[in-house]
């Protein structure tokens, strides 16, 4: 048996975020069809080392395969990641392990592919302010995939840690502003952040709304991805009864996870009959999308592993064909 090994320079060199943002698009399209078979993620708490260890397998069409996760706080102290996260992929025909990749990687890659998938089916075309808020891990991927599927002129970043934000601003500013001709801000406030903004991406760790919904502009989009528990919250509740249009990566996801959607559920502020779809079925056109300039919409992540399946398949098939990777015998 051959296993291809791919880190993440081997990956960064397989696969655009346009391509990622297209094998998301596809993921979601099979999942709202019911072609994958997608079963809980099993958590095994390691009592000994005070870690817990996560599973999440699936099935995408044929693609097979599993993303390991583990959150070892003590770890730290060992100077290694906290969450070391591993992608394993298995050959279609046989069942055989093909492929190990580095799960992190993927993970911000198709967690920013999907929002920008999101943004480009439900966005104005001519949007050129975006707000991002939160700069963590995950935040260069969100901002990529924005610039990738809309004419963005200004980005402004908030962050409650402002140092953070502002380092963060320089370094995208030195990764970005050649290849996208944009300007890159940290901001002291998020008031300053939606004021005009276009669209807004929020990937915090935020347990109360990081933004005020009086301030937003008419016809902005927004990407919820940070809340992934019922006590986390980024978005304000009053959004969504503003929406004209609620969409989810997973119902099953979103509706038992996060607080985003369980609290204006629970408030009544909207009911389960206002949520418009899931992605998937705008993929396929089944669902309706944006019907004006004004309309405000939403999308909601909480993420799948159908999303590491496909993803992780359409780079190890590159991957293949241009020869990355280092291949070991087992
Ligand atoms: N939807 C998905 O598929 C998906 C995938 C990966 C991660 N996530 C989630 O996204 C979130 C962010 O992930 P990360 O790895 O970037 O986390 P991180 O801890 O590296 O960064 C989070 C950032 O949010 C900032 N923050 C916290 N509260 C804020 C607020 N009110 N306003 C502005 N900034 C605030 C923090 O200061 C920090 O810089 C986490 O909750 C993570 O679990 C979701």
């Amino acid at each position: 048996m051959e296993i291809r090994i791919l880190k993440e320079a081997d990956m960064q060199a397989v696969m655009t975020m346009k391509e990622a943002i297209q094998a998301d698009k596809e993921a979601l399209k099979l999942y709202s069809e019911g072609k994958t078979d997608i079963p809980l993620r099993s958590n095994i708490d390691v009592e000994a080392f005070e870690g817990q260890n996560l599973y999440m397998p699936g099935l995408a069409g044929s693609a097979a395969g599993i993303k390991i996760v583990s959150v070892y706080p003590n770890n730290i102290q060992k100077g290694i990641t906290s969450v070391p996260a591993t992608m394993v992929m298995l050959n279609e025909e046989t069942g055989e392990v093909s492929a190990l990749m580095d799960g992190t990687y993927l993970t911000r890659l198709r967690t920013g592919a999907v929002v920008g998938a999101a943004t480009d089916l439900l966005a104005n075309k001519e949007a050129s302010v975006f707000a991002l808020f939160g700069t963590g891990g995950q935040a260069q991927h969100q901002l990529e995939a924005i610039l990738t599927v809309r004419p963005i002129k200004e980005v402004r970043v908030f962050d409650i840690d402002q140092e953070r934000a502002s380092e963060f601003a320089q370094k995208m500013m030195d990764l970005f502003a050649e290849k996208f001709d944009v300007k890159i801000v940290a901001v002291a406030s998020p008031k300053e952040a939606v004021k005009d903004a276009d669209i807004i991406t929020t990937v915090t760790t935020a347990k109360t709304p990081v933004f005020d919904s009086e301030d937003l502009k008419k016809g902005v989009h927004i990407n919820g991805v940070g809340s992934y528990t019922p006590e986390m919250q980024e978005l304000p509740a009053e959004i969504f009864a503003k929406a004209g249009k609620i969409y989810l990566d997973t119902e099953d996801g979103v509706l038992n996870e996060s607080g985003d959607l369980i609290n204006p559920l629970k408030e009544g502020i909207i009911q389960k009959e206002d949520i418009t779809g899931e992605l998937g079925q705008l993929v396929a056109a089944k669902t309706a999308g944006r019907q004006s300039e004004d309309e405000l919409t939403i999308f909601k992540t909480t993420g799948s592993a159908v999303l590491d399946i496909v993803v992780g398949k359409a780079i190890y098939k590159k991957a293949i064909e241009i020869n990355k990777g280092q291949v070991i015998e087992m």
